[in-house]
């Protein structure tokens, strides 16, 4: 379970900007949150909040009941992944990609292992590619195998399939939707499609100008 209650960020002065306030949701294991709102209005803010990528400066997050400032940064990203609108693969193969969030734990994921997420995500045979040479598509699936490769408990989506042509947002939208399905996964998903909101998604909360505007079950909120 996921939840978050009064969270906020405001930017030390002189800025003091609120960027972000009062965002409350609750998500249980599985479930999808979809978040919507313009550009600028928090998206980004919220996700990074989740994961401590920036540090609220108001509210609490709990994951499994456990405020997550007692978790170690490092193993709540471990335990929150994280996928952006682009794949930021480090130069290497795509099994060094891989391979690095578990080795970063001390773990060794197994070449067989490797091959295994890979032909998972419909990239077998991938495992010794230059990871700087894939397409958008498929740079994306190894982003989506790298947060994988963690087994995270959370996945954070930040319009992962925004930068990809119709044929490759589909294909990846897809496999999305069957990992979340077939690992239990909570997410939280941010994206710009109304369409994606109401396919993917059990819950939405709209977000502008830094409030949220709009928070429940998809079908309701996105009719309003
Ligand atoms: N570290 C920061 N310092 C100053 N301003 C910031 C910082 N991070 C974000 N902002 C500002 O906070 C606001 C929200 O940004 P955010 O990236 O969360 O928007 P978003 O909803 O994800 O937008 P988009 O849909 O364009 O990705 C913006 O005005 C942005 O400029
Ligand atoms: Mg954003």
């Amino acid at each position: 379970m996921l939840t978050c209650s009064q969270l906020g960020r405001t930017l030390p002065p002189p800025e003091a900007r609120t960027l972000l306030s009062d965002v409350n949701f609750t998500l249980e294991r599985g479930e999808v949150l979809a978040v919507v709102g313009p550009s600028g209005a928090g998206k980004s803010t919220l996700l990074r909040l989740l994961n401590r990528l920036d540090e609220p400066t108001s509210g609490a997050v709990t994951l499994n009941g456990i405020d997550t400032r007692t978790i170690p940064p490092r193993e709540l990203r471990r335990r929150i992944g994280m996928v952006m609108q682009r794949a930021y693969l480090f130069p290497g193969t795509v099994a060094e990609n891989v391979a690095f969030g578990p080795k970063q734990q001390g773990k060794n994921i197994s070449t067989d292992q490797i091959d295994a997420l890979l032909t998972h995500v419909g990239l077998a045979g991938y495992a010794s590619r230059d990871a700087l040479t894939l397409s958008g598509g498929e740079a994306q699936r190894v982003a989506i195998t790298r947060a994988l490769a963690n087994e995270p408990q959370v996945l954070l989506l930040d319009e992962p399939t925004s930068a990809l042509d119709e044929t490759a947002r589909h294909s990846v939208e897809a496999l999305l939707e069957s990992l979340i399905r077939e690992r239990h996964l909570t997410c939280v998903w941010v994206t710009h499609s109304i369409e994606q909101a109401r396919t993917m998604a059990g819950k939405v909360l709209a977000v502008e100008a830094g409030r949220v505007s709009a928070y429940g079950i998809a079908a309701e909120v996105l009719h309003a």
